[in-house]
Order: C-alpha cells, then structure tokens, then sequence
C-alpha cells in the first residue's frame, strides 16, 4: 500500500485550532518535499456519534451538539452492556452438521451491534484550489455505510469489511468547513460472529494535485530474484498529460539502490523494470523491506510523490513438494484471526495487533489468515515488518446464505469490486502470500458454485497474476463431485482430516493446505476429571476443559493436524482455529447463556497464554526451549485421586516427580498422534506439594527442569506490564497483566477476587479481560473479577510525555503498583 510520508496529519476541527493544525502540515510538508503538496489527513478526533435513526443528520445545518463526541476508529457497541436478547438466533447450524433450530444467545457475542448509527464531522481544506483532487477513503465501515458531503450523498457502500473511497472534489467547499455525514446499518441476523459497529477502522482524506499517481495506482512485483540481482516491477497508474515518472527505490537504511526514470506510458499506466543489485530477501525471519518513491512531474515540475513498502521475495506452489518461500520448503504454522481485539472490540489499535504478533511469534508462528474477511491495512503493515506469511480472505458467503441478511444479499452486485478494492490496497504486502475467496461457503454444493469459484478466483488472477487462490472447503466429497476443488489454485480442506488422503489423490493440484484446523476447546486454567476425548463436552460451568482433548462434532484435537503436517509434503501447513478467542460463537455453549466468546483460542480473549499455546510452541518455535507441565496443582478435596499430568515440550521425554517421588520417565512415541506430541502421566494421585519435571536431550541427559507448587491463601497482587514505556500519542496500550500469588510468592491458580483499578497521570483506564467467555462484566469499567487468578488491564496514553500509574487493589489483598512511563 502506499504509505505517504505525510500520513497521519493529525486533524482538529473547529475555527483556529484547525487552521493551525492544517498549516502547521503544510509547513512540514513543504520542508519534507519542497513541491508537491499530497496530505493525508485522518479524521481522528472531534467526530460527533448517536446511535438512532435520526433524519436530515446528512444536513450542513443540522445540530449535533448533544450527541455524543467520539475518536474514530470506534466500535459503538463494545461496551455493551451484555444482553441475551441481542441478535438471539433460532437457526440449525447446518455446517456444523445441525438439523433442529436451537436458540442462540451469545452467537454474536450478545453486544448492541444492531441498529443505525449517525456520525458526522467537519474539516476544512484552506489551501484547496481549482488544482486540487480530495480522496476520501475509509478503511472499513460496519456496515452499509451511506456517505454524505455538505448535505449531498456521495457514495454508499454494503460490505462492512472493505476499504473504499471516493473522489469527493466537486463536492469540496473552499475555505469553508465541509460537513462530513456518515449514516451505518446494522442488521441482526447478519454474522456468525461479532462484527462490531461504527467507523471502526480509519477514515482519511487524501488532497493531491489533480495531476497525480491514483489512489492505489501502484503495483510492486519482483518476478526474477538471483543472488546478485532482482528484478523490480513497478506498474504505476496516473492522471495528468505531459508525464514523467521517476521510481527511486531505498533499502530499508534509506539508502537509493536504484532509480528509474521514464515518459513512456500505456495508457494511463507506467511500467518500470529496476534492476536492485545484491538484494536482501524479505522473509519472516528477516523481514527486509525496501521502499519505491515514485515521483510524477508534468512539463518537470514535480506534481506528486508517494511511498510504496514491499519486499523482495519469491514464492512457490510445487505439487507433492509444498510452498516454498526464496526457495526454501516452507510450511505454514499459522493461526485463523477474527478481527476483533477483544476486550477492545473491533476499533483497530495498531498496539493491540502488534502485541497479538509478538505472543504468536514467540509460539513460532509464521503465518495468519484473516478470516473469513479483509484483513486491517494495520495488520498487513504489522505483517510485513515482523515477518508473518498472510492469507488474505475475502468472504464468508458468496451467493447462498448462510445466515438470513449475510453478504449474500450483495454477492452478485458486488464481489467483484469488493476483491478488485481488496487486492489493489494490499497487494503490495510482501507478507501475503495467498488469496483466499471464501470461507466454507455452501455454494461447494452444485455446479453453480464452481463456476462462481473459478469467476473469483479469475478476478484475483486477473488483478494479480503473482499469487494463488484458495477456498476453505468443509463439504470435500461435494467439492471433489462438483469439480469446485478441482477449480482452485490451492485446495483449501477446514478440518476434514480423516479425507485428507482422499481429497489430494481425487484433486489435480497436488498439494492440500490445512485452511482451517483443530478448533480444539479450552479454557484458560480449567481442567476435568477424568481426563477424556470428548466432543462437544458441554459442563455446568460452562468451560471446557484444558487437557486438550475436547472438540467439536466436526474437528479434532492439535495432534491430529501435526500428523497429517509432519507425515505429508504434499501438505503445504495449517491455519489452527484460532490464535486468540474471539466476541462470538461460543461453541460448544452456543445456547447457553451466558457465554458469549469463543473457547477456540489458542490465547484468551485477554491475549493470555492457555496451555495449549505451549503445545503449538513445543513443535513450532524451533529456536526456544518449551517445557511446560499442566494441569495447576491447586486441588484440595482431590487428594488420592487420579489427576493426571501432561507436560508440552521441545524435548523428547522427561520424567515426573510428585513431592520428589519419581513418576516415571515418559517418551514421545508414534501410538496415537497425541502420545507423539505429548508426555503424559495419566494415572498420577494427587497430593499437594510440588511437581516437578526433568527433560532429557537425545543422549539421555537432563537438559531442562521446571516445577510448579501448590499454592496457599491469594496474599498479593503482582502486575507485570508488557512494555515499560508506551507512546504519548492517544492511542498506544500497555498490557499489564494481573495476577495473584500467596504469601511464599507462589501463583493462585484459581484465585477469583473482585479487583478495582485506578489510574493516575498521563493516561486513561481502557479496558481490563479476563479471559473468562461467560463473563458479563463490561470490559471499559475500572473493576473485574479475575479467572484463573489472572487478568490483564489496558492503559492507554494520552498526548503528554511522562507517568502512568496503575494501582490495582481487591479485598484482603496487597495493593499494588505499577508505573509506565510515556514518550513522546
Ligand atoms: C468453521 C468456520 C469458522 C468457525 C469454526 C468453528 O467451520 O469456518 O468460522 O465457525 O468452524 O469450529
């Protein structure tokens, strides 16, 4: 995507502070460039939000002085409160194999999403003129945004989840606020999961000459790299008469490697081929990223400059050998992402996304889909500069509907711009890898669907030839009888992986992506007894538990994927379900309230590690030693009785001491897939105390020991923050986690007290989360209960540089502090 270097021109509105601000821009932007006068400007702060159907809100003259002052991006229905009754579904579930209608309640995380929403601004352009073109792009707007300008309808869009934008110069008044009206639709039965609500992603202008480079208009491919040379293709598309374009391309010191100047021009299009000599390649364990200037002169004047990132790398679909990545066989250890941040909603914060990131990369991580819609342009830019491999999906229904008011309502009308927007504002992303057109829709049924696969996935080939197209099927006996799998660059099975075997001797591609895996169950810190496989495992308390061994009707444990993984090169990696919980679908309590978040994450909806993160981290971070023992050992009243233990780790076996008594050693071994991929000791008796484990190298010697303790009375709270020092920029979080620990120092596992916050100094409260899916607390008030004797609270900065300071307390508990320090 181009990233211009004047992005993020912070906006106030109202009389001087505004004007201010705007020039204070064009100064620093005519000190940045000298020339060309391009702005981005994001429409943050001041924007006026109610949620009602209110008429004539569009007009200049209308007054919104009492609604409600917000900062965009917003999500209007993340503070709920929690009510069973929102968007209660009565509905079978027919891909997961129901047949009767049941009563949902927490299906779309039971949050007011639904109804219209208002949200107006104002801005004002003092330096436009006849010269001038203004681009107004929203980066995602939930849902059916209708757009007004000075009272004017200029667009509307249906999808929630696309980037779009209009060219709103006609409609631009001079030296005059121009009133910006934005009305929003929700309709209930329209998800399977929370969608949220509002201008949740940012909305910009973008005020260029009219001789310019087009919005999206560049396009970055590198299509021959040698170890001495590569290839840089860059197609640029402008408008204007008379034109120049010089492509400057800096390594990622900022250092020109090379430049390129050209008047040659098809059309409305440049093309460039530039040579970069001795390239470094961008993959995730050294993300490397160049950057093209590409300046646009008419008659040599300089009339526009953008800046486009992009990676030099090479990528491969090989039947039976895998995808390879600069050569190299690479298999995708990926995760699924819903977009929500949790306890934040869906209102994207790039400090959110990047910790996301950082937990999934210590697991070893390497790759994410953005299920089942457009992915953030934030997350993207995260991707590209951590070095994750992405799968960027676009829909979760094409024309037949899987829910009453889905995206099948718009299919036909709009699945084709709603791609040709998705890849013309990310293909330049060297992070993804592959497209994805749809998840699990029930077109793979009749001959129907593969035509609209193929019509997609042509639209994807034609827009960008460099990658290939998947689709998540679930119904793999109808694909592989329609021709639907065989229609595909890359068959994508979710789950299924009893006929993984079938479905790559029956498809031609040779080659099977794990598009979605496992959806295992779990939560964080809770464990059942006796330890059993179960499917949908319904307990009175609504968890499940987290030996991690429970499932759904229709998906497995993780062992059974790393199998297929481990065993096949014709299987190219997986996509688990998923990385983190998500507001929704809070299968196997899909009718019982109140749960309303999922039990699918790897991590909590607090970003909070369950066991099972150590799992996927014992097989995938090849780097880091992973020894991890589970169940707590926190279980009075179950002294005596068979508590088994399970211990994840990178080593092949190890042995268990309870209370310094040996339980014997353990080896990983092909029986089952789960006795390959853990050590476990089922028939321990528990007795308070300690456990311990030694792991032992190949050569049989100790190489690695942990033990955990039973702990006594919860004494004191210990917070631990994730970084020290945040940006005093409004937005940037610190992540404290919050936990409880007796008097010797010892963790609480199942510690549940009621904890209040305050904070002190330049920052505010924003949210705390426990974790726990059926909690009905609201995540923006300063007090919860902690889950599995943690919780995790979110500060946030303001804009002046100095202290926050975050005292949490509960009842007969040590008080405790923490200080983060703000930067500007
Ligand atoms: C899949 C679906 C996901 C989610 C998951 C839960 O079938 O694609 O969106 O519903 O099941 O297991």
């Amino acid at each position: 995507m181009n990233i211009s270097k004047y992005k993020f021109l912070k906006y106030t509105i109202n009389g001087n502070r505004l004007f201010i601000s705007i020039l204070i821009g064009i100064v620093f932007i005519c000190s940045v460039s000298g020339q060309t006068d391009r702005q981005v400007i994001t429409l943050e702060k001041n924007w006026k939000f109610i949620k009602a159907d209110v008429k004539n809100a569009q007009q200049i003259a209308f007054d919104d002085s009492t609604w409600e002052t917000v900062t965009v991006p917003h999500d209007w229905a993340i503070k709920g409160p929690f009510d069973k009754e929102i968007d209660k579904q009565t509905v079978a579930i027919v891909q997961n194999g129901e047949k009767v209608a049941t009563e949902k309640t927490g299906r779309t995380g039971a949050l007011p999403y639904i109804g219209v929403g208002w949200y107006r601004n104002q801005f004002s352009l003092p330096n436009f003129s006849s010269e001038k073109k203004v681009i107004l792009l929203f980066e995602g707007a939930m849902s059916e945004p209708e757009i007004f300008l000075n009272g004017k309808k200029i667009g509307s869009w249906n999808y929630g989840y696309s980037y779009f934008y209009f060219d709103i110069t006609e409609h631009i008044l001079a030296n005059q606020p121009n009133t910006l009206a934005v009305k929003l639709t929700n309709v209930g039965l329209s998800s399977r999961w929370y969608p949220g609500a509002g201008l949740y992603r940012n909305v910009r202008l973008i005020v260029k000459n009219k001789t310019s480079i087009n919005q999206w208009g560049t396009f970055i491919t590198t299509p021959l790299i040698t170890k001495n040379l590569a290839k840089v293709h860059v197609k640029t598309k402008v408008s204007g008469k008379q034109l120049k374009l010089v492509t400057t391309i800096k390594d990622a010191d900022g250092k020109i490697v090379a430049t390129n100047t050209t008047e040659t021009i098809f059309d409305n299009e440049f093309e460039q081929n530039i040579a970069v000599k001795n390239p470094v390649l961008w993959s995730p364990e050294n993300p490397y990223l160049y950057t093209a200037v590409s300046q646009l002169y008419a008659e040599n004047i300089l009339k526009d400059e953008t800046e486009t990132r992009f990676g030099i790398r090479d990528i491969n679909y090989e039947a039976e050998r895998g995808f390879s990545l600069n050569g190299k066989i690479t298999k995708f250890k990926g995760v699924c992402l819903h977009h929500d941040l949790g306890p934040i909603g869906t209102a994207i914060n790039k400090s959110a996304l990047r910790r996301q990131l950082r937990i999934l990369k210590d697991m070893g991580a390497n790759a994410i889909r953005s299920s089942h819609n457009m992915p953030s342009l934030e997350q993207l830019e995260l991707c590209d500069e951590m070095g994750f491999l992405f799968l960027a999906e676009s829909f979760d229904e094409w024309a037949k509907p899987k829910v009453e008011n889905g995206y099948h309502r718009f299919f036909e009308t709009d699945a084709e711009k709603d791609i040709v927007n998705l890849v013309h504002a990310t293909r330049n992303h060297p992070s993804i890898v592959m497209w994805s057109s749809g998840n699990e829709v029930p077109d793979q049924w009749g001959s129907q669907g593969a035509k609209r696969a193929k019509w997609l996935q042509d639209i994807f080939h034609r827009e960008d030839p460099t990658r290939p197209v998947t689709v998540g099927m679930d119904q793999v006996k109808a694909t592989m009888a329609s021709g639907f799998g065989a229609v595909l660059d890359i068959p994508g099975l979710n789950y299924r992986t009893h006929l993984y075997e079938e479905a790559y001797e029956a498809f031609p591609q040779g080659l099977i992506l794990g598009s979605e895996t496992a959806s295992t169950v779990s939560s964080r810190g809770i464990y059942k007894f006796p330890v059993e496989a179960f499917k949908m495992k319904q307990y009175d308390d609504f968890q499940s538990s987290s030996y991690d061994l429970e499932a759904c009707s229709w998906s497995n444990i993780p062992d059974e994927d790393f199998v297929l993984q481990d065993d096949n090169p014709w299987v190219i990696g997986e996509f688990v379900w998923t990385g983190f919980d998500y507001l929704g679908e809070p299968t196997p309590y899909d009718t019982k309230w109140p749960s309303r978040s999922s039990y699918f994450g790897i991590n909590d909806l607090a970003g909070l590690p369950k066991d099972r993160y150590y799992l996927y981290r014992s097989r995938w971070n090849t780097e880091d030693e992973t020894l991890h023992i589970l169940p707590h050992w926190n279980w009075e009243g179950r002294e005596g009785e068979t508590t088994p233990v399970f211990v994840y780790t990178s080593y092949n076996s190890a042995e268990l001491f309870i209370n310094g008594k040996s339980m014997g050693i353990k080896k990983k071994n092909n029986s089952t897939p789960k006795h390959r991929y853990r050590l476990m000791w089922m028939d321990v008796k528990y007795q308070p105390g300690t456990i311990k484990v030694v792991a032992f190298d190949d050569d049989g010697n100790p190489a690695a020991e942990k033990e955990i303790h039973t702990a006594g009375k919860p004494y004191k709270l210990v917070l631990e923050s994730d970084r020290k020092t945040i940006k005093a920029d409004g937005k940037d979080l610190a992540f404290v986690t919050v936990s409880v620990v007796d008097k010797n120092g010892i963790p609480c596992p199942t510690a549940t007290n009621q904890l209040k916050f305050k904070i002190k100094g330049d920052g505010i409260f924003k949210a705390a989360c426990n974790g726990d899916a059926t909690s009905l607390e609201p995540f923006h008030l300063p007090t919860m209960k902690l889950f599995s004797g943690k919780l995790v609270v979110l500060v946030q900065s303001n804009s002046n540089a100095g202290k926050i300071n975050l005292t949490v307390s509960g009842n007969g508990l040590k008080t405790e502090k923490i200080i983060i320090q703000t930067k500007i």
